[in-house]
């Protein structure tokens, strides 16, 4: 059998997924406690509501959930491979949909951005690049370099892998992830290199993250 580069790629993976009323177990449960953090975390890093924020793989809105009602209306964006997840999670998790206008949610697999706005203050992608290749990983920031040049804070998870590591890594929360299929790590190094080409420099973060995740400012 051959494996799907990413479980989101599985053909009809989120029709039977949204159909069962799972859109808070497609992107990984944790719901309140993963939510909470990733609002807290921009805030740490000086988001205020007056700030545009655009939300990478999105998914049901984790974040959107708590981003929204906080932000000025209309300064939350998102994108994600899908957007009936994105509209499912507005629909049954915001407590004020209307605060959220159905247009800044973009579906985009290609991190093509079509449709967003010149400019944003922070943009996040929490649990994106775990899913990604690193080919892909590395097109994403910089495409995201590209279309919106700093100042902007860009924060964003990864799984890392020490030096030299060439097989599975049992991460601090259990995960096992993998160099050549998903959960995808990544070495530091590596990471440094992808990013720097793409002209930026990505700076660890110590918080210590759900399921082993390494956090980078950007
Ligand atoms: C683990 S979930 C995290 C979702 C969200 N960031 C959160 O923290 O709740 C990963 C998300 O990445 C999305 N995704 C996967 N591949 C993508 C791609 N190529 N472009 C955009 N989104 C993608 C999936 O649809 C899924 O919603």
């Amino acid at each position: 059998m051959t494996r799907s580069p990413s479980p989101y790629l599985v053909p009809g993976f989120y029709d039977r997924a949204l159909a069962q009323g799972r859109h808070r177990d497609i992107v990984g449960g944790r719901w309140e406690e993963t939510g909470r953090l990733q609002l807290a975390l921009l805030q740490a890093h000086g988001l205020q509501p007056h700030h545009r924020l655009l939300d990478i793989g999105a998914g049901a809105l984790r974040l959107g959930c708590k981003a929204v009602p906080y932000l000025a209306p209309g300064h939350y964006h998102a994108t994600d491979a899908s957007r009936a997840l994105m509209l499912r999670g507005r629909e049954a998790e915001l407590p004020d949909p209307d605060r959220l206008p159905e247009g800044q949610l973009v579906e985009d697999a290609a991190f093509a951005f079509p449709g967003l706005p010149a400019h944003v203050d922070y943009l996040i992608a929490w649990g994106v690049f775990t899913h990604l290749p690193p080919e892909q990983t590395a097109q994403a920031l910089a495409r995201i370099a590209a279309r919106w040049p700093a100042p902007r804070v860009i924060l964003f998870t990864v799984f890392l892998a020490a030096e030299g590591q060439t097989g599975p890594v049992r991460q601090p929360d259990g995960v096992v992830t993998h160099p050549d299929r998903p959960p995808w790590h990544i070495t530091e190094s590596a990471l440094h290199a992808m990013a720097e080409a793409a002209g930026l420099a990505p700076i660890r973060q110590p918080d210590r993250l759900p399921r082993g995740q390494a956090l980078f400012r950007a």
